[in-house]
């Protein structure tokens, strides 16, 4: 269960977000939970987190470990803050960054290389979808910003399917075209890296997840988990989300 905080929250109230949070997931042991805040926040989500199983992780991260890229932060640096996971090929950085599958594909190495685990984002826009290409777009997406991964790499990666018409829209996917997507996205993975590397990976729905509907998404057996944009932001949605 992950939280993608986006452009919001500074330090203090990220310290004050945990404080209401941990005691509300402390009874959780059945997932993971993750929280991606700015980067200028890790340090202080990491600190606020110690102790608990709350792992905290970057919204993005650089291609390169150092060199002259203004703006970008590396993996080292992510991981120096003691952060543990990464977004990656977010769909805002998509539409907003330039960010391509090419793009996409080195960073997620990038993360691997500083020992964290990336969540890389796929997904189709509205007149994609609406035009009947959601297979090939997500097909595209596979291919060129993940099936260049090693076996050994991509089972280290968790894949969220965030299609752009429902990000922060209030329009859900279905749990049933959440579903169905998610099983073109695992037939892309049996079809690369076998059967056993499509069962394993876990692939999160994304887009309007919300209290209300966190449980109808996850009672699909396809759906092995949710990336929360607005509804993390608050510690009592996110942490009934988590409690669903
Ligand atoms: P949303 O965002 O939950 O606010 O729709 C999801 C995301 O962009 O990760």
């Amino acid at each position: 269960m992950a939280g993608n905080w986006k452009m919001y929250k500074t330090p203090a109230e990220t310290s004050a977000f945990f404080e209401e949070f941990r005691p509300l997931v402390a009874q959780s042991q059945h997932c993971e939970i993750v929280i991606c805040p700015p980067f200028t926040n890790l340090v202080a989500a990491v600190e606020a987190a110690r102790g608990s199983r709350i792992a905290v992780g970057a919204q993005n991260i650089a291609w390169a470990s150092e060199g002259a890229l203004t703006g970008e932060i590396s993996g080292p640096m992510i991981r120096a803050t003691g952060a543990t996971h990464a977004i990656i090929g977010h769909s805002e950085r998509r539409q907003y960054f330039c960010e391509t599958d090419e793009t996409v594909l080195r960073r997620t190495q990038a993360a691997l290389v500083s020992g964290l685990s990336p969540i890389v984002c796929v997904g189709e826009r509205l007149e994609e979808r609406e035009a009947g290409h959601t297979e090939e777009v997500l097909s595209r997406q596979f291919q060129q910003g993940i099936a260049g991964l090693t076996p050994e790499e991509f089972a280290c990666i968790v894949i969220a399917y965030e299609p752009v018409w429902a990000i922060g829209t209030g329009k859900t996917a279905t749990p049933e075209i959440a579903a169905e997507t998610h099983r073109t996205i695992r037939a892309e993975v049996r079809a690369r890296y076998g059967k056993e590397a499509a069962d394993d990976v876990r692939i999160l729905y994304g887009g309007s997840v919300k209290p209300d509907n966190a449980r109808s998404l996850m009672a699909q057996p396809e759906i092995d988990g949710v990336l929360v944009g607005g509804a993390s932001l608050q510690p009592v949605s996110f942490a009934s989300i988590v409690n669903f």
